[in-house]
């Protein structure tokens, strides 16, 4: 039976590309980076160089402004520990909403109790971020919502943090991968994304800021590497993820292969799709707006999540199920889990038919 995967906001399946080339620097060039001076850790050295060019062009910035994490969790927590640890003070406030992944919020909630700041909640409208922004130093939020598949306006939050005096840090772990991404229109000051949501391999992430704010920084961690460097090898410390970041460089490729756009419309094709479809549905409740990215969680009345999760991995599809990191927005929805759908670029309608005669039969 071929199994239906609808788990990509947790992690994407791997394309064959992104395979072959980390097998690729397995077999053919392995050795350590910007240390050899012989041909495979030039080599080795070269392609992974490359790769923060590619980023840097997916996203529309430099690429000495490409910072190399093991994913978004540790981008997020680098600019706590970083930029945070000297610029929030006692009585300083942190804008965030609702609706944020553990990742964006447990940093901040930590780095706030500490220095006795205060973090502050927008409601999931975002429509009382007028009233909110005075005296806060950074608006922390979430491009897309791996819950509710809301789509944030990144660039009007940050105009009005901005005029506030604020900074703005952008959780993209559901955006880059699955549409446009143009950091220079979204005018942000963070940026953070994983690669294996985004057809990548996993432990290579990416944190984005201006090389003025990346040089009035100390760095992350300490250790080899960073000695004497500028950023943004300052803030790469140790052995990275080589192979990670070099299949982070396939996925880029087979992206723009396909190409952003054609991603998005297919993704938005199939969501629009599924929703009319799942609202038909006996006893279910669909969590989020209509306008939105492939992420769509809901319950069925009477089924707890995970019985329904067990259920369809026995016909072969494969959901999330639980709290999916986000526990303040099922508080906030009176509930305490959900299930979850999420798509790439390799689902289809066919497969979203099969999940609605499941849940029919359920
Ligand atoms: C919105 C959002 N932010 C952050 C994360 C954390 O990503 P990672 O586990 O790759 O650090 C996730 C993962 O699901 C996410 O959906």
């Amino acid at each position: 039976m071929k199994r239906i995967y609808f788990d990509s906001a947790s992690t994407s399946l791997k394309p064959k590309q992104v395979i072959d080339a980390v097998v690729d620097f397995y077999q053919n060039y392995t050795a350590n980076i910007h240390r050899g001076i012989y041909r495979e850790s030039e080599e080795a050295t070269k392609r992974y160089e490359e790769v923060r060019n590619k980023v840097a062009k997916l996203i529309n910035v430099k690429s000495d402004e490409i910072i190399f994490t093991k994913n978004t969790t540790e981008a997020i927590n680098l600019v706590a520990k970083t930029w945070g640890e000297v610029n929030i003070k006692k009585g300083n406030k942190i804008l965030s909403t609702i609706m944020e992944h553990h990742s964006n919020l447990l940093p901040w909630q930590e780095l706030a109790k500490r220095k006795k700041a205060k973090i502050v909640m927008l409601d999931l409208d975002l429509s009382n971020i007028d009233q909110l922004l005075q005296g806060v130093v950074l608006v922390a939020i979430t491009h897309v919502s791996n819950v509710l598949g809301t789509i944030n306006p990144v660039a009007e939050i940050t105009k009005k943090a901005h005029q506030a005096g604020a900074l703005v840090l952008v959780d993209g772990a559901q955006a880059v991968g699955h549409m446009k991404v143009d950091i220079k229109k979204l005018g942000c000051d963070f940026y953070s994304f994983s690669g294996h949501k985004m057809l990548g391999p996993s432990g290579v992430g990416v944190l984005w800021m201006k090389k003025e704010m990346a040089e009035t920084l100390s760095p992350f961690l300490l250790g080899g590497g960073m000695v004497g460097q500028d950023t943004p090898q300052k803030f790469e410390a140790g052995t990275p993820n080589i192979e990670g970041v070099i299949g982070l460089g396939a996925a880029i490729d087979y992206l723009n292969n396909i190409g952003i756009e054609k991603i998005r419309l297919h993704e938005k094709a199939l969501t629009q799709y599924a929703l009319k479809k799942l609202s038909g549905i006996k006893g279910i409740t669909i969590y989020g707006p209509k306008k939105r990215a492939g992420i769509i969680s809901f319950n069925i009345t009477g089924i707890h999540p995970h019985d329904l999760a067990g259920f369809l991995d026995k016909k072969g599809i494969a959901i999330r199920a639980g709290n999916h990191c986000a526990t303040p927005l099922h508080e906030k929805l009176g509930i305490k889990s959900s299930a979850r759908i999420s798509f790439h670029i390799y689902n289809s309608k066919e497969e979203i038919d099969k999940l609605i005669k499941c849940l029919q039969q359920i």
